[in-house]
């Protein structure tokens, strides 16, 4: 796929890859290419074309730029989730996940009146390591009683594969 292609030369050429860790500073993460993030965007919408997908739904921080993307082809609004709970949240959905990467324990906030029932989403991040996120993202979900219909990354550093990627470690490294 041309989305793939691309997205590992410019991990060979201005990335690198250090045991299991990526890094994408210079184009994903710190400094971002808007260009790439569109090419990327358009694979992701591609795939999620024909679920009725009515929200994109992240995760602070670097899962934003792809969700905006996302959700400006499939015509709908992109919610990310706060890290720290401002103090003009209302009503509001939490849940708590664990990085291993980066050895922290954060809590993901949504406000009620952003993630209705029922309504259709699809999460998205740059990367899938342990799953911690996408299990915060879970209970978020199910505590709006909404629908998670599927899960996008930029890269999946897991074994797991119902997680639609650009990218996982193992083409990345092979
Ligand atoms: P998980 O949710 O799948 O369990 O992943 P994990 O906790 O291990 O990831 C924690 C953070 O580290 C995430 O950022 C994730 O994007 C980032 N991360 C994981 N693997 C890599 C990698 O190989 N390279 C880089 N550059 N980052 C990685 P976050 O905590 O959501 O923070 P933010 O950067 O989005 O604000
Ligand atoms: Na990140
Ligand atoms: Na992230």
């Amino acid at each position: 796929r041309y989305a793939s292609q691309t997205l590992l030369e410019r991990i060979k050429k201005e990335g690198r890859v250090e045991g299991n860790v990526i890094k994408v500073d210079r184009f994903l993460n710190h400094m971002v290419d808007p260009q790439l993030i569109d090419l990327l965007a358009t694979d992701v919408a591609t795939h999620f074309m024909e679920k009725s997908i009515e929200k994109v739904l992240t995760a602070e921080t670097s899962g934003i730029m792809l969700a905006q993307a996302v959700a400006g082809m499939l015509g709908v609004p992109f919610v990310y989730a706060k890290k720290k709970r401002p103090l003009t949240m209302g009503d509001h959905y939490a849940a708590a996940s664990y990085s291993f990467t980066k050895e922290e324990s954060t809590t993901l906030y949504v406000a009620k009146e952003v993630l209705r029932p029922r309504e259709r989403i699809l999460f998205i991040d740059d990367f899938f390591a342990k799953g911690s996120t996408l299990k915060a993202v879970e209970e978020i979900v199910e505590q709006a009683e909404a629908m998670l219909v599927g899960t996008a990354v930029i890269i999946n550093k897991s074994e797991r594969n119902d997680i639609y990627s650009i990218l996982t470690l193992k083409e990345l490294q092979g």
